[in-house]
């Protein structure tokens, strides 16, 4: 299928702007000369430094407005509305990590059920084209078939954050029926790339060893029996996204709410990803990176398993994600050195 070039007569709002994704799709979106509303909180979940670099390299582009701001104000998100009267919104910013969920449960409440609950809200009184928010293979909980379908059971999440996220394709689905506001969830499965997440394991590692420090890994140091983890490369979710919002539902043939998963439909073992990320940055800096690794239990939230089946997607809108971990972890450790400085 042929992916429509994107509409750049609409204005696109997009929530987490400065945030890991947010930052990709805002600039893919940019540099096809769209109009981008940003809204973000730049909260300090991770270093707010690298949320800023990111708004940096924004700022140049003459089509972006950022607002520094909390989707969970619903005034601020109504008036946000009401002035931009934005044309498609994609809704990224909620406080991610499963982990995360077990210490700071407050703010997974206030972020993704209250904010999200304004978006829906403000579609409502301000119709949009299409709606796109993040949901997360989180939602998939500890299912055991593979590859995970759109169609499968979903009802025990396993954290919190999966249950918010399970939440939101509730809502949306109520909104998108009462009001008719065609809405699209995504649920992404584990994204990396350059400027990503440091609260992710990849990240995590990286860090530890130019640190000196050693890494920690939660699989019960079973090799058998690893984990398992669709791993998927920026770039392929913001093109997937992209093609979403190129093919725009309404009159179209996707249903006024739907849901897609966004994997690289590969999984890899944990073990194997983090030996590829020792070459990878082996390769950078010119001599041999291991890791000194420490095998822990499996963390409570954590799934054994993550395997999306992207069929669904691919029949939409003709695109599946790509990208090798080989090639899209060497982007990530060519970024890493360069930005960190590390020799
Ligand atoms: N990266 C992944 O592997 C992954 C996997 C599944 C789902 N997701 C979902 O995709 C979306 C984007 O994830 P990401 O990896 O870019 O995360 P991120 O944390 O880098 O980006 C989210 C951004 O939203 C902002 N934000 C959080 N709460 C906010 C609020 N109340 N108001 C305004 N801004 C707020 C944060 O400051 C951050 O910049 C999230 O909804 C996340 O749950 C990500």
């Amino acid at each position: 299928m042929e992916c429509k070039p994107l509409n750049t007569n609409k204005i696109y709002l997009i929530t987490g702007a400065a945030g890991f994704i947010g930052y990709f799709l805002s600039r893919r979106l940019l540099e096809q000369g769209c109009r981008v509303i940003g809204i973000d909180n730049i909260n300090d979940y991770y270093d707010i430094n690298l949320k800023y670099t990111r708004l940096e390299l924004l700022k140049p582009f003459e089509k972006f407005t950022f607002i520094k701001d909390d989707i969970s104000d619903k005034a601020m998100i109504m008036n946000t509305f009401e002035e931009y009267k934005p044309n498609i919104v994609v809704n990224l910013a909620a406080q991610a990590g499963v982990r995360y969920s077990i210490e700071k449960p407050d703010v997974y409440i206030q972020s993704n059920i209250i904010g999200f609950f304004n978006i829906l809200e403000a579609c409502r009184f301000c119709p949009v084209d299409h709606l796109v928010y993040a949901s997360s293979s989180s939602v998939y909980g500890a299912n055991k078939k593979i590859p995970f379908l759109e169609t499968d059971f979903v009802d025990n999440p396993v954290s919190l954050y999966a249950a918010t996220k399970k939440s939101n394709e509730l809502m949306a689905y109520t909104y998108s029926h009462l009001y008719k506001i065609p809405a699209t969830g995504l649920r992404f499965f584990t994204v990396y790339g350059p400027m990503g997440r440091p609260d992710m394991a990849y990240f995590g590692f990286t860090q530890k060893y130019f640190a000196g420090e050693p890494i920690r890994i939660f699989n019960n140091g079973d090799f058998e029996n690893d984990l398992y983890r669709d791993f998927t490369y920026v770039d392929d979710i913001v093109e997937g996204i992209g093609r979403l919002l190129c093919n725009s539902p309404v009159g179209g043939n996707i249903a006024p709410h739907q849901v897609f998963n966004i994997g690289n439909n590969s999984p890899e073992k944990l073990m194997a990803f983090i030996e590829t990320l020792e070459k990878c940055l082996s390769k950078v800096i010119g001599r041999e990176v291991v890791f000194d690794k420490t095998f822990e239990p499996i963390k409570s939230g954590d799934v054994p398993a993550t395997f999306a089946s992207t069929d669904l997607l691919q029949q939409a809108v003709g695109f599946k994600p790509r990208t090798r971990i080989e090639d899209g972890l060497q982007r990530f450790a060519d970024w890493y050195c360069e930005y960190y400085k590390v020799k």
